[in-house]
């Protein structure tokens, strides 16, 4: 399988779960065309799956990624920018279907945050250092960080990132909630990732898709229609095999088995 790709590898670390490795490690994983196309596939080729539950997407222990491939967007007019409308296919992770585990060590950097802010799920290693760097190279973040962070850490913090491009710790991004966890290294962040995927590939995936939607709608909505969204697809979960087999398995006291459908 990942023979087909240069720039990522994918293995099968446990059923289930599809494991994605950014692999261009002499550019610290530096997003460029080719490799961002790579990434793209692989995810939507684990997403259309149907013997994968769920995804982790890492890269090496010295960067996740170090952002978009400076040498390759620094000559790019405006208009070239604007007509082949420069990260298109950008929001790749946040279309999937099912839910992706990002497992980040080293560098976060600028479109690399963005990829990992992307994922439903982040973990970060004690090494990790996350920022937005762009202002260091007279621009903005591009892909998605200005409105996810702001959402998920607040104005104040998302300012100061934006606009000095400070990198910060793991510990203190786990302070500001921008991630679950910070996973000691003798656990190892990717490890921690893929048994919260296994864990994840091991539920009925009608209703891991519902909650993985719904969850994600609550950054978009107001908290009414968010609230009814969230009402009419539980309501909507009675209609499938897998809530009948889950309630009648806990009132047999036995363990359900999962459809998906
Ligand atoms: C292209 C990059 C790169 C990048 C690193 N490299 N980051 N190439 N684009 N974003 C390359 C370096 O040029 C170098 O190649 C090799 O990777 C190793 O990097 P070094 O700088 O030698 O390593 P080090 O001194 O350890 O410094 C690490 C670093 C630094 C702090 C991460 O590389 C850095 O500041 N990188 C840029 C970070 C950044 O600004 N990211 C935001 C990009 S803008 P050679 O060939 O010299 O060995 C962006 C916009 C997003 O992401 C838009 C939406 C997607």
């Amino acid at each position: 399988l990942s023979a087909r790709y240069e720039n990522v590898l994918v293995s099968r670390p446990q059923p289930g779960v599809a494991l994605i490795t950014l692999n261009r490690p002499k550019a610290l994983n530096a997003l460029n065309a080719a490799h961002f196309k790579d990434i793209a596939s692989a995810l939507k080729e684990a997403d259309d799956d149907t013997s994968v539950g769920a995804m982790v997407l890492t890269g090496s222990d010295r960067a996740f990624a170090a952002g978009a491939d400076i040498k390759e967007m620094k000559d790019k007019s405006f208009a070239e920018a604007y007509t082949s409308n420069f990260l298109a296919n950008w929001e790749v992770i946040s279309k999937l279907n099912k839910p992706v585990i990002a497992a980040v060590s080293g560098y976060a950097l600028g479109g690399g945050l963005e990829l990992a802010l992307q994922a439903d799920i982040l973990l970060v290693s004690p090494s990790a250092q996350l920022g937005q760097p762009e202002i260091n190279l007279g621009v903005i973040p591009g892909g998605g960080g200005t409105q996810r962070l702001a959402r998920l850490i607040g104005k104040s913090r998302t300012m100061e990132l934006v606009l000095t491009g400070r990198i910060i710790s793991a510990d203190e991004a786990e302070k500001w909630g921008l991630v679950s966890r910070v996973v000691p290294e003798d656990i190892g962040v990717v490890n921690a990732a893929v048994q919260i995927a296994a864990t994840i590939a091991d539920k009925g995936r009608v209703a891991v898709a519902a909650g993985k939607e719904v969850v994600n709608a609550a950054l978009e909505l107001s908290l009414a229609e968010g609230l009814r969204f969230e009402r009419r697809l539980f309501h909507s979960l009675f209609a499938t095999k897998d809530q009948k087999e889950g309630m009648t398995a806990f009132a047999e006291k036995r363990k359900p088995e999962w459809s998906h459908s």
